[in-house]
């Protein structure tokens, strides 16, 4: 469903991205994971046709992201990290606009709308405007944007973040059940836990590289990670090992 071929990203003499090949099938539940920097935000840009790769090639249902974008991107759903909504639309007009950039309209638009929003719990702020919204709404907004079209992939770039417990709950749900009925998640992290819970298989990228690929399991057989608990696993497969003198620092 989702295909990256020697993807690269250059920033300027920056290499942010060097060398991906991923493969993530339907009805997988992928987690992008790594630290800060690593190159996930840039992979997922890339992947829903905001950035053009430096070198590579991505496909979405086989279908060239940067060759024919709007029949690529209308496979998509895709959720930025830092969400953005238009603050003088209310939550239905919102989404009313997002159906319309998918050509859609009409009654079945208005039936979809009203479904999203009753999932989400922004029934009640229908006609208001987002700039009234939490965070925590307008992220919800945003990611009912994203299933508007019924989108066979979803990528979601850090998902959790700015959401409360129950909202975290849902979003789980979601994904869990888009993948049971064939789709496919992608979705970056920086936290193993979420990966451990959710996702089928984790790809680990550092420094602009896929360090590791495959099941948690799998991850946990390497390099004798049997016994290590969660965080240290994370810090071995990030590179993040480091030993601080805290003593000279702190003392
Ligand atoms: N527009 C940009 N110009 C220059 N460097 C960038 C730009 N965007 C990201 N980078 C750099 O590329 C690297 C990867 O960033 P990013 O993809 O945001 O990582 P992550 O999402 O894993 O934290 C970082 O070192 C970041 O500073
Ligand atoms: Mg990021």
């Amino acid at each position: 469903m989702i295909r990256l071929q020697q993807v690269f990203k250059r920033y300027g003499r920056f290499e942010a991205v060097r060398g991906l090949d991923l493969h993530i099938r339907g009805g997988e539940l992928f987690g992008l994971l790594g630290p800060n920097g690593a190159g996930k935000t840039t992979t997922l840009r890339m992947i829903a046709g905001i950035l053009a790769p430096t070198a590579g090639t991505i496909e979405i249902a086989g279908i060239d992201v940067m060759r024919r974008p709007m029949l690529a991107k209308a496979n998509l759903g895709f959720i930025p990290d830092r969400p953005f909504v238009y603050d003088k639309l209310t939550g239905a007009e919102f989404l009313r606009f997002t159906a319309a950039l998918f050509g859609q309209d009409g009654a079945a638009v208005e039936r979809r709308l009203d479904e999203l929003l009753e999932l989400f719990e922004l029934t009640r702020w229908k006609h208001e405007l987002t700039e009234s919204y939490s965070h925590g709404m307008r992220q919800k907004l945003i990611i009912a944007s994203a299933l508007v079209h019924r989108p066979k992939v979803i990528v979601v770039d850090e998902p959790m973040i700015g959401l409360d417990p129950k909202s975290v709950r849902l979003l789980k749900q979601i994904f869990r059940s888009f993948v049971k009925r064939g789709g496919t998640v992608l979705m970056s992290t920086h936290t193993l836990e979420i990966v451990e819970e959710l996702c089928d298989r984790v790809g680990i990228i550092r420094q602009g590289e896929l360090a590791a690929c495959g099941t948690i399991d799998d991850l946990r057989r390497g390099d004798d990670n049997r016994d290590a608990g969660l965080e240290e696993l994370f810090l071995r497969l990030t590179g993040g090992h480091v030993q601080h003198d805290l003593d000279a620092v702190l003392g």
